[in-house]
């Protein structure tokens, strides 16, 4: 049965929200994963994701290795070239394909029980590190969203309606339960001078439907790139500027919507799974926000250490917070995140939802289970919580500051010096790391026995 073809579609205005239609369901699965495919990398993964029988699967950023470091150095870098060549696009359509028929995920598909969304992050982009100046991103909008099988009449599709591909779908579910899943683009119009993800229009849409939509019983915001994590050196992230901004939004959103208690963001990205939350509620108005990242379908941090991020993360996982309890273990392993909504609200510790990072043997490796309707902590730690983030901004900002020197430098200089540099900081920066922990733990170890 293919009950979201049942669904009513509104294409009406700019503001458009999808709806689905899951009415039937007393028990709702979205599953979803990111980073698939990397050098044709395979896992049996959606074996898994299979028998977890999701209602929705969300493919999360890097679903296929699109970009190829030629590719977009011959074309970003050949002024007299503004678009891909044939050869170009029958290479990135060939490592959708590849993504596309890999073997379980084809069944998922034809089995008709599992509707497919997606957003894309840099790798489907099409460029590294992609931001709105990527010259080929009309060209491979068009080959992503045929991979994710995007129907032809949607506005997703129409470069003059929007910019990107950012979307939203209105998840209506049995007992007058509804979810508010939003998809946000970070990649087609981020400017890495200024550091918006969004720019103007899809900050305007993304407002706008968080205020029309946050009385749902479950509100999710995906992107590609972590949200509420600082770290500032190797990995993408939201960084202070746009966290700022969606901060402000959810906000406003509380105030006109009082009982919005808890927000779930997705994300993927960095070859590991993990939980994280805000510690600063009065930055949300009160709004609790958890969020969960998945990444690693075809390869994760354990096979890729060479990757300074995934070392650090992996020796150190505190090593860019300041209070490791907002922060759960770290998942290295081939995985995806599965998260459930019970809509009849059945459990005797009022958890309607339960979220988890599941492996490729079927075991839940990380979780929690959530009460939507509990509160955040009280407003009393602002002054705490301003003097935090003002801290943060300020190192934030310097680093953003010397990022863009980086670039410069890069573009009149050639790599390799960059590379030395680079490696240096890296080299610093994890012997600083491993220092503080052992010094830490040294002094834990002191305080326990004295
Ligand atoms: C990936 O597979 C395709 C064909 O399936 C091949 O043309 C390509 O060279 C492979 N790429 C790598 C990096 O192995
Ligand atoms: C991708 O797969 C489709 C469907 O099988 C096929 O028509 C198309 O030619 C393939 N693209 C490339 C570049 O191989
Ligand atoms: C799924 O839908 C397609 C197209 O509507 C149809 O051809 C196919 O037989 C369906 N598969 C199953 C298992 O129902
Ligand atoms: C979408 O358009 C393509 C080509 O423009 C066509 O081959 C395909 O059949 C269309 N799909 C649907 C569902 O109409
Ligand atoms: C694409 O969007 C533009 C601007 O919103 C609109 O005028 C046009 O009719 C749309 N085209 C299609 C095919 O829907
Ligand atoms: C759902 O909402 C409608 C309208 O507010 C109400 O009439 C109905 O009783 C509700 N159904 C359930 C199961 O709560
Ligand atoms: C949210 O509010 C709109 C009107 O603003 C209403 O149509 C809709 O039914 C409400 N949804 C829920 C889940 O209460
Ligand atoms: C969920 O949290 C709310 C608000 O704290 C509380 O009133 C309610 O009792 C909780 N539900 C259950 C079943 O514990």
């Amino acid at each position: 049965m293919k009950h979201f073809f049942l669904a009513t579609l509104f294409f009406s205005s700019a503001l458009s929200t999808q709806i689905l239609n899951f009415q039937d369901k007393s028990t709702f699965k979205l599953a979803y994963g990111s980073c698939n495919g990397w050098r044709n990398r395979t896992s049996d993964i959606f074996k898994q994701v299979l028998k977890d029988e999701p209602d929705i699967w969300l493919w999360l950023g890097d679903a296929a290795y699109s970009d190829r470091k030629l590719v977009t150095r011959d074309l970003q870098g050949d002024p007299t070239r503004n678009s891909l060549t044939q050869d170009e696009v029958n290479y990135i359509e060939n490592r959708f394909n590849a993504s596309k028929f890999d073997p379980y995920y084809t069944q998922l598909r034809e089995q008709n029980k599992t509707k497919i969304l997606g957003i894309w992050d840099d790798h489907d982009y099409g460029m590294g590190n992609g931001d709105v100046t990527f010259k080929g991103k009309d060209q491979v909008r068009k080959l992503y969203l045929n991979f994710i099988e995007e129907p032809n009449t949607s506005m997703r599709r129409n470069v003059s309606h929007q910019k990107g591909i950012w979307e939203d779908y209105l998840i209506q579910l049995s007992n007058n339960n509804t979810i508010h899943l939003v998809l946000i683009d970070v990649r087609s119009e981020f400017n890495t001078v200024s550091n918006d993800r969004l720019g103007d229009q899809q900050w305007a849409w993304l407002e706008e439907t968080l205020l029309r939509n946050s009385n749902a019983s479950l509100t999710i915001l995906a992107s590609g790139i972590q949200m509420i994590p600082d770290r500032t050196l190797f990995l993408d992230e939201w960084e202070v500027f746009n966290k700022g901004k969606l901060f402000e939004i959810i906000r406003k959103v509380k105030k006109v919507h009082p009982k919005l208690a808890k927000m779930v963001l997705l994300s993927g990205d960095v070859h590991f799974s993990q939980f994280y939350f805000n510690p600063c509620h009065s930055e949300t108005g009160g709004v609790k926000l958890i969020e969960l990242t998945s990444s690693g379908m075809t390869h994760s941090a354990w096979t890729q250490l060479y990757c300074p991020a995934s070392f650090i993360e992996m020796i150190n996982p505190d090593h860019w917070t300041t209070d490791s309890t907002y922060r759960s273990p770290i998942v290295n392993e081939f995985n995806f995140g599965l998260l459930q909504f019970d809509t009849q609200n059945r459990q005797p510790d009022g958890a309607q939802l339960h979220m988890q990072i599941r492996g490729m043997d079927g075991q839940t490796k990380i979780e929690r289970k959530v009460n939507l309707s509990e509160e955040g902590e009280a407003m009393g730690k602002r002054k705490m919580c301003n003097l935090l983030h003002q801290r943060h901004r300020k190192v934030i900002q310097a680093i953003h500051t010397i990022k863009l020197g980086i670039s410069d430098f890069k573009s009149k200089r050639g790599l390799s010096l960059i590379w030395s540099v680079g490696f240096i900081a890296f080299i610093i920066s994890t012997t600083v790391s491993i220092s503080i922990r052992t010094f830490t733990f040294t002094a834990s170890l002191i305080k326990r026995f004295t």
